[in-house]
């Protein structure tokens, strides 16, 4: 059996945030924001919404797409770094639920911006390995909700949002995923870290006041390590494959901010036509923001059955993941 990518789908909260209503919070300005990472607005859940409505809505789109009922899913694999519950239970348990499925596997991966091309790699490997036949894969974050709004280098940067996919069997190789690349430095874990209210800090009257349960981010070593990961990340897989770059279709990187993906970009000697940006609408929407592009692209009338993508991300932990994708939607 083969991995195919069936369909996408997404869901953005309906509260848009712009550059100028973060003016009016933290000592920063549009300009800044844009020059220095692109961004113009991002969307914010309402107080009540969590990350599996969010994961959820996303997943009825992907569903409907691969002409699926939410019963013929063997298995849910939620990426995020904001799940409903601290510990217990996953998000990808709620998200069930809320489908209304049950007696299947669903969990949660941690794996920060890279956690959809990690969900990948794992649907990939239990469909391959014949353990199961369509697997909901869920990028969702309510980003919000981890964000130190007091914090102008990191407030202005992230959104909420999710985005889902179905990965489907195949016995047809042409369809299948060609390859994914995972990888891993946890030399690096505290560059992005939210460094309170783990075991490593429990949750107290000092991490309260530290904001220690909000995200913290060494932003500028971050920019430089992540240039050069990403690029050198795709050169190896597409070297690996033997694919040349003109040869991708849809080059869709997590979207952290205008500037990596540009020197990316240019160090693949892409075309403009070639990669998707979506930063300036969503922000950075952690592992939901490839998902949420490449459903852009598929409602704009720009992802047609066979389109190669290469998929890219890199985030918190550090961990990095690229994949080489057809779009094989089954009908
Ligand atoms: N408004 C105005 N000024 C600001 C703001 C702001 N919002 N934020 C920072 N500044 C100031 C800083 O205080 C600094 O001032 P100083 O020179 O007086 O000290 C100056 O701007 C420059 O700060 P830098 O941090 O050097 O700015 P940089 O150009 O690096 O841009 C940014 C910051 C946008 C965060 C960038 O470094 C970046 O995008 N980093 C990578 C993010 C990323 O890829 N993360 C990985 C994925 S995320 C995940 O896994 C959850």
């Amino acid at each position: 059996m083969y991995a195919a990518f069936r369909s996408v789908g997404s869901y953005v909260p309906k509260n848009v945030l712009t550059n100028e209503d973060l003016e009016k919070i933290v000592d920063t300005s549009d300009e800044w924001i844009t020059k220095r990472t692109g961004i113009k607005t991002r969307y914010i859940a309402d107080k009540e919404e969590s990350t599996s409505d969010l994961g959820v809505e996303a997943a009825k789109v992907a569903l409907k797409r691969a002409s699926l009922r939410a019963e013929d899913i063997n298995m849910i694999i939620c990426a995020t770094i904001s799940p409903d519950y601290f510990c217990m239970p996953s998000t990808a348990c709620m998200i069930a639920k809320k489908l209304g499925v049950s007696n299947i596997p669903a969990f949660d991966i941690s794996a920060a911006c890279s956690g959809f091309i990690y969900a990948l790699a794992m649907a990939r490997s239990f469909i391959e390995s014949n353990m199961s036949k369509n697997i909901l894969i869920i990028g969702a974050e309510k980003l919000s909700a981890i964000v130190d709004y007091s914090d102008r280098t990191t407030c202005v940067l992230f959104g909420d949002g999710a985005g889902a996919a179905v990965i489907g069997a195949t016995k047809n190789k042409e369809e299948a995923i060609v390859d994914i690349n995972i990888s891993s430095d946890g030399n690096y874990y505290d560059y992005l870290i939210t460094p309170g209210c783990g075991s490593n800090k429990p949750c107290s009257e000092e991490t309260l006041e530290e904001h220690a349960c909000f995200m913290k981010m060494k932003g500028n070593e971050t920019f430089k390590v992540a240039v050069k990961t990403l690029t050198n990340d795709v050169i190896e897989i597409l070297e690996k494959n033997g694919i040349e770059s003109e040869k991708i279709d849809h080059f869709i990187p997590h979207q952290a901010n205008y500037r990596i993906l540009n020197a990316v970009a240019q160090a693949l000697k892409l075309k403009e036509s070639q990669v998707v940006i979506t930063v300036s609408k969503y922000g950075n929407t952690s592992s939901a923001s490839i998902p949420m592009a490449m459903n852009d692209l598929y409602e704009e009338g720009k992802l047609k059955v066979g389109d190669l993508m290469l998929l890219d991300a890199f985030g918190g932990g550090f961990t990095w993941g690229s994949a080489i994708v057809p779009f094989s939607p089954s009908n």
